[in-house]
């Protein structure tokens, strides 16, 4: 069962919509032809490897076994009969490399599969969308016949991960590294230091982690394990150190870098600070020299991340040493400073035979061409890079920590907007893009469920072609895909449960579910509007559990939507009807509940509204079925809630009141 739904460049794409259950691929590869019959998947389920040299692809084959017996509950018996034999036709790269081949094609039929790469990173690629292939069918699972082509679009498909401004620990990065290489994502940029952290360890430099971390750090040997650990999936780790500013944690341990003498402590509040580095001395440059030679031989890739965003001149036009310096050396001020920096941490770079990567606001005339620009700042500033023949990869609109829903960053390219109008050559120079997850309102609790399921769907956007674009076919992959993530052993949904159990001390927690599925959490900038968080201060409350985007409110945005149009009682209406009547009913349970209990106190309104908006859809469900008029001073009245609940309230939104609006539209 098939529909035609994307661009030329697809032939035909199953669907989870189409079949219940035909596979939810994410990212979506480039080709499907669904064929007919199905490869069963039994206890003798086996993989064969043969040509691939790369003994990363039997690892990874030894993983994904393991994976189908958890998502199969099958005791697998290793038959010995392949059932998926994996050919290479080369071993390729044992370092991932930029650019390097990782397309491959899936051949499935009723008796055997057949996974073709022309280098091992391919093959495990395929891997990954095979077991994505696998559900459940009438005589237990199975994969549908098919043939796949596959390779992705953009040759740089990242995460970045901020360690410094709240700890994440180990094992955490590595579980990530699983779930990225499930999305066929392939670099973790790791920001490692910030002013709230700096998390490594350094052995020329000990003073730098052990005065800077609170004790949370990465050992030399744990960054080697992750290294490996995303080697091993194909997945390359560029390590960032942000220099000048941003280095707030750099200072207790050595103070002399610092632009203003003084005695400094580790940052504790969120926001762009006044100490940055001092860009004047050779000492700076001298220790510079030595702590970057370390890093790079510790992390294998040949691009290595300096930040150089957000860098606040205070300092340095304050003091009369600087200024003189800026004049003295003919420097175009603070941006000329920082140019001057950039240049010459670009000479120990190149010396250690690496490849500068920076923010946006390293680009300068005099900046070397070979650094690639990692733009936050949007799509113009990336096209205007590329113009000046850097290359680039795109963050802006893909920032997890803003909480948008999965559409808003599914519907941005990282050749669209001025970038789309690029010549060809300089259009080559964008080699894709990385989601930044920013670690302010994030922990080590909480990180994982702000991170999935949206990455997947901007891996997609970054692996699939450009012509992907159909919404309602990214949340129905998304919706399966966001379930079958966590048997990779990510925790994005495992801590929500319990920590909505958490805030009523172990009480039944129901009445706190339902206004939960109800609720989005607010991103970065509401949550720095409320005005009172540092790193300590615990995130523990309803909006660090609640998520960023409700599952239960987009289906039932839809199933009003179709009602308005169709008012009759059918399915969508009954959906609705019940949905209404647990919310109307649900304050009175809650109240009980939030007596004393100050983590519940702040959600007393929020719970007031949502059986508001229960009452509220029940009486325009009523009207808009039976064709009956409402009176004009209740649609006024909840016209006017609506305005007020589209605003936060305890830093979440009651996403509840968009359905009702769909309703509350129609009735007028
Ligand atoms: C940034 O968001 N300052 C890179």
């Amino acid at each position: 069962m098939v529909r035609p739904v994307l661009g030329a460049a697809l032939v035909l794409t199953a669907l989870p919509t189409a079949r219940a259950a035909a596979p939810a691929f994410m990212p979506l590869p480039v080709k499907i032809e669904v064929r007919t019959g199905s490869l069963p998947i039994d206890s003798s389920f086996t993989i064969g490897t043969s040509g691939c040299a790369d003994p990363r692809v039997s690892a990874a084959a030894g993983r994904i076994t393991q994976r189908i017996l958890r998502q199969t509950g099958l005791p697998l018996m290793g038959g010995t009969v392949v059932k998926l034999a994996v050919e290479c036709a080369a071993r390729g790269n044992d370092y991932p490399a930029l650019g390097e081949d990782e397309s491959y094609t899936l051949d499935v039929a009723p008796d055997r599969a057949v996974l073709r790469a022309p280098a091992g990173v391919g093959a495990l690629r395929g891997l990954e969308t095979f077991v994505q292939a696998i559900v459940p069918g009438a005589a237990g699972f199975e994969v549908p016949a098919m043939r796949i082509e596959d390779r992705p679009r953009f040759p740089w498909r990242g995460l970045m991960i901020d360690s410094s401004r709240h700890w994440m620990p180990v094992e955490l990065i590595e579980r990530n590294l699983d779930a990225m290489a499930a999305v066929k994502l392939n670099v973790l940029h790791w920001h490692l230091s910030d002013d709230q952290g700096f998390r490594v360890e350094s052995k020329r430099f000990p003073r730098l982690a052990e005065l800077g971390s609170d004790g949370f750090y990465y050992t030399q040997d744990q960054l080697r394990e992750v290294v490996e650990y995303a080697r091993q999936r194909g997945i390359r780790v560029i390590p960032e150190f942000d220099i000048p500013g941003h280095t707030q944690s750099w200072f207790p341990g050595y103070p002399e870098l610092a632009s203003t003498p003084a005695q400094y402590t580790i940052g504790r509040t969120w926001g762009i600070y006044y100490p940055v580095m001092d860009p004047t001395r050779e000492e700076t440059y001298t220790f510079l020299d030595g702590f970057l030679s370390e890093m790079a031989a510790l992390f294998p890739d040949p691009y290595f991340h300096i930040g150089g965003d957000e860098v606040n001149p205070k300092e340095w036009n304050e003091s009369a040493r600087i200024t003189a310096f800026i004049k003295d050396h003919n420097l175009a001020g603070p941006e000329g400073l920082q140019a001057y920096f950039n240049q010459r941490v670009s000479k120990i770079l190149d010396k250690n035979r690496k490849i500068m990567v920076g923010w946006d606001e390293v680009l300068h005339p005099d900046l070397p061409q070979a650094t690639v620009i990692q733009s936050w700042r949007g799509n113009a500033a990336l096209a205007d890079a590329a113009r000046k023949g850097h290359r680039g990869l795109l963050s802006w609109g893909y920032y997890l920590d803003h909480l948008r829903p999965a559409s808003y960053h599914y519907s941005v390219d990282p050749l669209g907007g001025p970038a789309a109008q690029l010549s060809a050559a300089d259009a080559a120079r964008i080699l894709g893009g990385e989601a930044c997850m920013w670690a302010e309102y994030v922990n080590a609790e909480t990180v994982e469920s702000r991170i999935w399921p949206r990455m997947a769907v901007i891996a997609e956007r970054f692996w699939s072609p450009q012509e992907t674009v159909d919404v309602a076919s990214m949340y129905d992959r998304m919706a399966v895909v966001s379930r079958t993530l966590e048997w990779t052993g990510v925790r994005h949904r495992a801590n929500y449960g319990p920590m909505l159990d958490r805030l009523t001390g172990g009480r039944p927690a129901e009445p706190l579910r339902v206004l939960a599925a109800a609720s989005e959490a607010q991103g970065l900038g509401p949550r720095a509007r409320a005005g009172k968080y540092t790193s300590l201060v615990p995130l523990n409350r309803f909006v660090d559990a609640a998520r960023p985007e409700s599952e239960t409110v987009r289906a039932l945005e839809l199933a009003a939507a179709r009602f308005v149009k169709n008012p009759v009682a059918g399915e969508d209406a009954a959906f609705l009807r019940e949905q209404f009547t647990q919310w109307a009913a649900n304050d009175a349970r809650f109240q009980p509940l939030a007596e004393n209990n100050a983590f519940l106190a702040e959600l007393k309104p929020l719970s007031n509204d949502l059986s508001l908006l229960g009452r509220a859809g029940l009486r325009l469900l009523a009207a808009i079925e039976g064709k009956q008029k409402l009176p004009a001073d209740f649609l006024d009245r909840h016209k006017k809630e609506m305005t007020r609940l589209a605003r936060p309230q305890a830093e979440v939104i009651l996403a509840a009141f968009r359905p009702v609006k769909v309703l509350l539209d129609a009735a007028e």
